[in-house]
């Protein structure tokens, strides 16, 4: 948009999206790829045409990943100081593990408790215990948030993706006592198998609804609680009218039950809550895309794949040769971003589309590389135009002033 935004063509919204969501700890992958690609482009567009739109990363930092990688720790160093509950601190100001070794521990922790079920209980347990405030566990979350955060923003950055706000569900966990007590006030929750849950089926419903789980037997929040939570902060502290979230279409019936269980609890009216569902980046086979090992592909090894491969590709086409290494090095990285972001967008958002680099790439038809091509060459015209005596584009008003023009504009517009 230019200077001075368009008029809004509805009255003037305050509007939330969430996207991105990447979790602290994990690598971002693939999937955080079309949240962000799409979040970005909706907050870019709404803010366009005027509404006040804040952007919200929603960081998953206080899941069970948490209690998965505290309770490895314990194994593995049994005499930190962190799991002595003599120990009245302070902890170290330096996290625990430093980047390398929070990456490696990761999957180290995850495969554990997926493996194995009492590796799944202390990390279940552990969970809890962080959550219940357990102040060695803090201290070792902490540390693990301080490593991972800055990383995550860095490949935001890279993608031109930017948020206002860097919440986390850890965020609103002193909002979740007095929920909890509140929806049972209001008799909407009960006990089943020692969980909190809220009942949102309905008569009707095309497909059944389980009832969402507020509190587990363990009695830790889960991922619908914090964002029952963030619904109850952002009501407090930004009063929107509506809130967008930009999440896999898998996502779907977790985004059902919150949505119902906010109006029940009288959070937000269910229509002011929107699930922007989005299908999966597939690989040739149809399948979510992997690494050719059959792993979860980084967000990272995909972003560098791409640039590698544009820098391939201008080389072959002989463009920038008279530019020296870091310049080239600079177009390549626009260009494969281009290439990734245009694609992502053309495909259709709620169906799955397939990864197919050399057709992103091509420097012909609906392709990143090609517009920004076009717009080089806008670029280079408006600068002749200038040097020729015209005014500066910016400023320029646009007269239309014979019948070929005229049919141009009717015809973009
Ligand atoms: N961290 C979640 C994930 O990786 C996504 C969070 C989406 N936003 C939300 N408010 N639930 O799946």
């Amino acid at each position: 948009a230019g200077p001075g935004a368009a008029p809004a063509a509805a009255p003037r919204e305050r509007i939330i999206v969430d996207y991105g969501g990447a979790n602290v700890a994990k690598p971002l992958h693939v999937g955080h790829l079309r949240s962000a690609i799409i979040g970005e482009s909706l907050k870019r567009i709404l803010r366009a045409v005027g509404h006040e739109v804040t952007s919200d990363v929603h960081l998953g930092d206080w899941g069970l990943q948490m209690g998965q990688l505290i309770s490895t720790l314990a194994i593995e160093r049994p005499d930190a100081v962190y799991f002595d509950e003599a120990f009245e601190g302070p902890y170290p100001d330096e996290p625990a593990v430093d980047l390398a070794e929070l990456t490696a521990l990761y999957p180290r922790a995850s495969k554990a408790s997926k493996e194995d079920e009492t590796r799944r209980d202390l990390a279940r347990k552990a969970t809890a215990a962080l959550q219940a405030g357990r102040p060695g566990y803090r201290a070792l979350w902490k540390g693990f948030v301080d490593v991972s955060v800055p990383v995550v923003r860095a490949e935001y950055d890279e993608l031109g993706v930017t948020f206002d706000l860097w919440k986390g569900e850890s965020d609103v966990q002193h909002l979740i006592p007095g929920l909890v007590d509140d929806v049972a006030e209001r008799g909407i929750s009960e006990m089943s198998d020692g969980a909190v849950v809220i009942r949102v089926a309905r008569d009707g419903d095309a497909k059944e609804i389980p009832p969402l789980i507020l509190v587990t037997s363990e009695g830790s929040a889960v991922y619908a609680t914090t964002d029952l939570a963030t619904i109850l902060d952002r009501k407090e502290t930004l009063a929107p009218d509506r809130a967008l979230y930009v999440v896999d279409q898998r996502q779907a019936q977790h985004f059902e039950q919150v949505f119902r269980a906010a109006d029940k609890a009288g959070l937000a009216a269910e229509d002011r809550l929107e699930h922007i569902g989005f299908g999966t980046m597939n690989g040739k086979d149809g399948k979510p895309f992997k690494t050719r090992e059959g792993g979860v592909l980084r967000l990272r090894d995909l972003i560098d794949m791409v640039v590698e491969r544009a820098s391939a590709r201008l080389e072959e086409g002989g463009v920038g040769r008279d530019l020296d290494a870091d310049e080239r090095a600079d177009v390549a990285r626009k260009v494969g971003i281009a290439a990734l972001k245009f694609a992502d967008l053309a495909s259709p958002r709620t169906t799955d589309y397939v990864f197919d680099l050399d057709r992103f790439l091509s420097f012909e038809g609906k392709t990143g590389p090609y517009l920004l091509y076009a717009l080089v060459r806008v670029r280079s015209l408006q600068r002749r135009a200038e040097e020729a005596g015209a005014p500066a584009v910016e400023t320029a008003e646009i007269v239309v002033e014979g019948d070929p023009e005229r049919a141009l504009v009717l015809t973009l517009a």
